[in-house]
């Protein structure tokens, strides 16, 4: 209850106490009592709510959109540690671009200016996510990079669901981003314009993952409010993950890095489908409870 009070009240900066002693105007009463019977109904507080934050960034939600879950904020953590670790994540990575020929010719947008606009330049640094869903993975990226002070980045974004991306446009507006991030309604890869072939550095998804038979033991705050096609990944919970591995092979620079979230029960198989299909350092991850909840490999030279 507390976070719908503080939702309607005019006074979020202050605590939930403070608020206690405070009479509450008649249209913030209604808007509380609409949002507590929704919440009642089963709606997921997230939902009802309308925001949640994800990274350090706000994000607006609606049920055209997956939850974004702690769990995924490690998976940007994995990501941004490996751009820190190849040294593509600051300002000073900049000057790679600048010794490319881009330093003097950086256009209006960011993504031309990255060559998302279709000039491209091989320093450039393109960033994949695969199932944006609400934008979180690429949102939380873009606004992390710029924190750091990197400027040229692209970060191509794609989903099925066309409502999905309608929200995560507006997300990356709300956050002031929107020039670094390129969105694609694609069934994974193959809307991509040709020219991002073998480009990116890094691919991060977080596909679906949950088996069709699965999806009725989940919680009913999520089968019954989440998205079917952000949750359920055919007969096994491992067809989007598949397809991506395999697929990565081909978008992926050399050494580039693909890095995904997959189900806890899944890691032993998707590890033998990678290793199958060429990829070098391949390597299951484990988040802090011990369970096997990352993939990432690298693309060979
Ligand atoms: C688990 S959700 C992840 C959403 C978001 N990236 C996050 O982490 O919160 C998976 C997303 O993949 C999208 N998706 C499912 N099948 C897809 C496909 N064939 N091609 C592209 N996106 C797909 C869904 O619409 C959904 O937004």
């Amino acid at each position: 209850m507390r976070w719908i009070v503080q939702e309607c009240s005019a006074l979020k900066s202050k605590s939930y106490f403070e608020l206690a002693e405070l009479i509450a105007p008649e249209d913030q009463l209604d808007q509380y009592k609409m949002l507590v019977a929704r919440r009642l109904e089963g709606e997921p507080l997230q939902y009802v709510l309308g925001t949640w934050a994800f990274c350090g960034v706000d994000l607006q939600l609606d049920r055209s959109v997956l939850i974004p879950r702690p769990e995924t904020e490690y998976l940007v953590e994995l990501a941004l540690g490996y751009l820190d670790e190849m040294q593509l994540s600051t300002k000073a990575s900049n000057s790679n671009l600048e010794g490319a020929g881009l330093g003097g010719n950086v256009a209006n947008s960011n993504l031309e200016g990255a060559g998302l606009g279709g000039n491209v330049a091989n320093d450039q640094l393109y960033i994949g996510d695969l199932g944006t869903g609400s934008g979180a993975i690429a949102i939380a990226i873009a606004n992390s990079l710029r924190l750091r002070g990197k400027q040229e980045f692209g970060i191509v974004a794609s989903d099925i669901s066309k409502l999905a991306l309608e929200t995560a446009r507006e997300n990356a507006r709300v956050n002031r981003v929107e020039d670094t991030i390129r969105f694609y309604e694609s069934d994974w890869f193959e809307g991509f314009d040709s020219w991002l072939c073998r480009r990116f550095k890094l691919i991060i998804s977080n596909p679906p993952y949950v088996s069709e038979g699965e999806l009725t033991e989940l919680d009913k705050t999520i089968s019954q409010w989440e998205p079917y096609q952000a949750l359920v990944a055919g007969k096994h919970g491992t067809e989007a993950i598949e397809k991506i591995v395999l697929e990565a092979r081909n978008w992926l620079a050399d050494d580039g890095v693909l890095i995904c979230e997959i189900g806890e029960t899944h890691g032993a198989y998707v590890r033998d489908i990678a290793c199958r299909c060429g990829y070098e350092r391949v390597e299951i991850i484990a988040d802090q409870y011990g369970r096997e909840r990352y993939l990432r490999v690298q693309n060979p030279k």
